[in-house]
């Protein structure tokens, strides 16, 4: 499995946008708390959370091939399947974009529900904390963000029916979110919150 060095270096080379590169920071310290709750591979399923939009700026935000490529980032890094990326991985980073009608791989597992759940939290937090008078992470409290995800207009573009489907993993959304934020906010300096 390739280290934590290995996958910096390859979010550096691909990953140009700077509200990405947190984006897939945030989702990796999301995971990682996931994994702590269930007794899961920390390093694992934060790899899962660091690399799962590695192709997004690689194909222009281009919604058509998103995810598509991160196959071909691989193949040019000459990067294998099951030995550098593991394949549980692999499957909760193509099915976490699942709607799409040329990816084959759909949420089964407690990673792929986790990945996709955590990725869209991630960034309906981030928008829940740019609200707050203070701009802080740390002072979004979870019924706040319940509410907020009832609220259509707010952050729109965020899929709440993914975010719901945590429970499909077993824990409650309520704790879901706590453990969110303490993970966000365990690295607010880094993500600017
Ligand atoms: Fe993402």
């Amino acid at each position: 499995m390739i280290s934590r060095e290995k996958a910096l270096e390859l979010l550096n080379t691909y990953v140009k946008t700077e509200w990405l590169k947190l984006h897939m920071r945030e989702s990796e310290i999301i995971m990682i708390g996931l994994a702590k709750e269930f007794g899961e591979d920390e390093y694992t399923w934060g790899l899962a959370g660091l690399l799962h939009d590695l192709d997004f700026d690689y194909v222009n935000k281009d919604p058509q091939r998103h995810v598509l490529e991160f196959d071909s980032v691989l193949q040019l890094e000459g990067l294998n399947i099951g030995d550098d990326i593991p394949r549980d991985v692999y499957h909760a980073i193509k099915a976490h974009y699942e709607s799409h009608p040329k990816i084959d791989e759909k949420r089964e597992s407690k990673m792929d529900f986790a990945l996709s759940a955590a990725e869209n939290l991630s960034g309906f937090l981030v928008a829940c904390a740019l609200v707050m008078p203070d701009k802080k992470i740390g002072s979004v409290q979870v019924e706040s963000v319940i509410k907020k995800l009832k609220k259509k207009d707010f952050a729109k573009a965020v899929s709440r029916e993914y975010i719901y489907d945590i429970e499909k993993t077993g824990i409650s959304l309520n704790r879901f979110i706590e453990i969110a934020l303490v993970q966000m906010n365990s690295i607010a300096d880094e993500i600017g919150l």
